[in-house]
């Protein structure tokens, strides 16, 4: 696999960063994930938005390389030479604050930032999904900022590995009896037959995949209400799913051992499943191209 770091088109395995950068030192960094259908980028602006608002956040200096062209031309080349035109894929760019001697301050506005980015083959889970997946509970212990896509993701990593020791999937993180969102995906539940999410705020990241899925189900009148559903109102759901890039949307049929409805995927669930994955092939299918 190709990668790209810092304006070079390198191996992966050649590719490194110094020991003083401030990612791996402080985690002070961004990151976003793409999907990319036959080497074409999904929902581009979307995701660039999305990593330019972090880095406005986080006050670290929008390296030049991150416009729509620049963005396009870099995952246009790491796919083309990882063999990775044709299928799914996943498009990874982190940005971190740049390398610098260890001081929590940042360093001197002179410091370059770091641009990592990389392509990765994906497969998608279909049997997992035909067949819905298992999740179980977790607090939540993240900072009060979900909302920026930084790499810092020790409490997520924690989580998901708590899931994976039970034979879970993933875990849905709950803030104050609130089910915020998984490990690398947003929540959504069905609950008397209206589509509940939390809302977009500070304790959850904006997923592009959330916003898409719930545009779809209002456009099907499927009422909507972005409030939150409690740990409580689990057992009350009708249907459940995660919904992020590298998930799409993933029925969840049991939470904590106990069944979800009949413990199958729901109808509202297939039904999104199903219109967002024509909605993924379609739009990468008229997608630009950087070539
Ligand atoms: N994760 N919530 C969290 C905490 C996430 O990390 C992600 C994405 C999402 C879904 O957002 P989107 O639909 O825009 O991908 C929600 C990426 C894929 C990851 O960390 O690998």
């Amino acid at each position: 696999m190709l990668a790209y770091l810092n304006g070079s088109f390198l191996a992966r395995s050649s590719a490194t960063v110094s020991v003083e950068d401030r990612g791996f030192i402080f985690g002070d960094g961004v990151y976003e994930v793409w999907r990319v259908v036959n080497g074409r980028l999904f929902e581009t602006e979307r995701h660039l938005a999305r990593l330019a608002f972090g880095l406005r956040e986080l006050r670290i200096a929008a390296p030049e390389s991150l416009t729509v062209g620049g963005i396009e031309q870099i995952a246009d080349r790491l796919l083309r030479e990882s063999g990775l035109e044709n299928g799914e894929a996943t498009f990874y760019v982190e940005v971190t604050r740049g390398a610098a001697p260890r001081a929590h301050q940042f360093p001197v506005a002179s410091t370059p930032p770091t641009v990592y980015a990389t392509v990765n083959r994906f497969t998608p889970p279909e049997e997992l999904r035909a067949r819905g997946a298992t999740a179980i509970t977790i607090p939540d212990i993240r900072w009060l900022r979900c909302d920026i896509k930084t790499i810092q993701l020790l409490p997520n990593v924690l989580a998901k590995q708590a899931a994976v020791e039970v034979g879970a999937v993933d875990a849905l993180m709950v803030r104050d009896g609130v089910v915020t969102e998984g490990s690398h995906a947003n929540v959504v539940g069905v609950l008397d037959g209206v589509i509940r999410t939390h809302p977009t705020n500070h304790l959850i990241l904006p997923g592009i995949t959330r916003a898409i899925v719930l545009d779809m189900a209002r456009g099907f009148g499927i009422p909507v209400s972005e409030e939150p559903f409690t740990e409580a109102d689990i057992t009350r759901l009708d249907e459940l799913f995660l919904a992020g890039t590298t998930t799409d949307v993933m029925p969840i049929v049991r939470v904590n051992e106990r069944p979800i409805a009949n413990g199958t995927p729901g109808p509202i669930t297939l039904r999104l499943l199903d219109e967002f994955r024509a909605y993924l092939d379609a739009s990468c299918a008229t997608a630009h191209v950087a070539r």
